[in-house]
């Protein structure tokens, strides 16, 4: 991993050199400046991951005024405020101006290496939180486009099937068919309404959560699913635990999960990819999306997946396994990035996973994957936290607002 730039501005030339020395040395590619006017010249031209200011320079400069004009060239810098005149006051003035770290002189080598390398895992962090939030911006101006001409077209398919629906002569076996379709069009309606509303960070407004028993929605999502996968020749499994507890959510975002979740699974099982892993085993390559659901604790779940960082000490686990072409371990940490595809532009946008998780994340659950060698399936688990008497409460008062 390359290591941080870092930039130094202190009056002092010993200082600046011992500064230097230890950071070069670990690595770091380290400028110096011995007054503001460089360092301002020196931030216009690269870019710096941390700044070392002191606090006061000769002629009556203040480092505080660099650390301001850092905040709205350099977002991503964190700077370190040293001092050779600590005073309360002066630490809080460096903090209010989004100083990481406040260090008084004289400086031990220890201590500063200790806090660069902090302050430095710091930068890379708050620069991923810049790049997700413009990447959100830019998914909120995308959704809010495309909602007004999507719902036109929604609503030319509406019509046409409801033409088709009046006509009293359609036998019993396609009314079936088109009510499934008008059904899907009606959901697919509210669902971009939906989307909308996370583009706009607005989400919690337009949920109607309610408590949700998942195995009665996964039983009633089942023809739909089957419709999907049938043509595919790929069998469904589903396998319910009785008695799972329910979980507090919006009814249409756990269908949107499921059909994100079982669409990839179909493709990753009847894809090109899929074809070129199992050549002519295919055939005989049983075709299978199998859905699953239990109750878990909170300390069983950590053992089995160490990132989990759990808020609650029930949950529900989801799981949809397939026996696709599985995803590479180098793309799996990529998949939830929004516009992130593998199927080309004609055949995905690489929005699914990332509304999947943005939607599991907003009720404080969680998402995994588990995929081995090419060939060998994927599961997805979705941990969502059991639904608790407390927290109906407090929904229920903020949805009758
Ligand atoms: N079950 C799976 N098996 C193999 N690869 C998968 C699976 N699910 C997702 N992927 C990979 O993750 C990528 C991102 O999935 P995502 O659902 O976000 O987008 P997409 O399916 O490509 O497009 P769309 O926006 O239409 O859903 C896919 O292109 C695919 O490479
Ligand atoms: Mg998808």
């Amino acid at each position: 991993m390359k290591k941080a730039n870092i930039l130094v501005v202190d009056d002092e030339e010993s200082i600046r050199f011992v500064l230097n020395t230890i950071l070069s040395n670990e690595g770091y590619s380290v400028r110096t400046s011995q007054n503001l006017v460089k360092a301002r010249e020196m931030i216009s031209e690269s870019e710096f991951d941390i700044a070392i200011v002191d606090r006061i320079l000769r002629d009556g400069e203040d480092g505080i005024d660099l650390l301001a004009e850092l905040q709205t060239v350099q977002p991503f810098c964190q700077a370190i405020m040293i001092s050779a005149y600590p005073s309360y006051e002066s630490a809080v003035r460096a903090m209010n101006y989004n100083a990481a770290t406040y260090l008084t002189k004289p400086l031990e080598k220890d201590i500063i290496l200790e806090t660069v390398q902090r302050t430095s895992a710091r930068a890379r962090m708050v620069r991923q939180q810049l790049i997700q939030k413009n990447r959100m911006e830019t998914v909120a101006a995308l959704t809010s486009g495309m909602v007004h001409d999507f719902g036109n077209i929604l609503q030319i398919i509406m019509t046409n099937l409801e033409l088709f629906l009046s006509d009293k002569h359609l036998p019993a076996f396609n009314t079936d068919k088109l009510n499934r379709a008008f059904d899907a069009a009606l959901r697919g309606e509210a669902m971009i309404r939906r989307n909308l509303g996370i583009g706009r960070c607005k989400e919690q407004e337009n949920d109607k959560k309610t408590t949700v028993n998942v195995n009665h929605e996964i039983g009633r999502l089942e023809p739909i699913l089957r419709d999907i996968l049938t043509p595919k020749d790929i069998q469904l499994k589903i396998s319910l635990t009785h008695g799972v507890k329910p979980v507090a959510m919006d009814l249409g975002h756990l269908e949107q999960i499921l059909l994100n979740l079982c669409i990839n699974a179909r493709d990753a099982i009847s894809g090109e990819k899929n074809r070129y892993v199992t050549g002519s085993d295919l055939k005989t390559k049983r075709k299978l999306i199998k859905i699953e659901t239990t109750s878990l604790q909170a300390d069983e779940l950590c053992r089995d997946y160490p990132k989990f960082n759990p808020v609650s000490t029930d949950y529900v686990r989801i799981q949809v396994s397939d026996t696709g072409c599985g995803i590479p371990r180098d793309i799996q940490p990529r998949v939830f990035e929004p516009f992130f595809t593998t199927k080309g532009k004609k055949n995905g946008s690489g929005m699914g996973l990332f509304m999947t998780q943005t939607l599991i994340k907003r009720y404080e659950g969680d998402i995994f994957i588990s995929s081995g060698e090419q060939g060998s399936g994927t599961t997805f688990t979705i941990l969502l936290p059991e639904w608790k008497e407390k927290q109906i409460q407090f929904t229920d008062k903020l949805y009758s607002e």
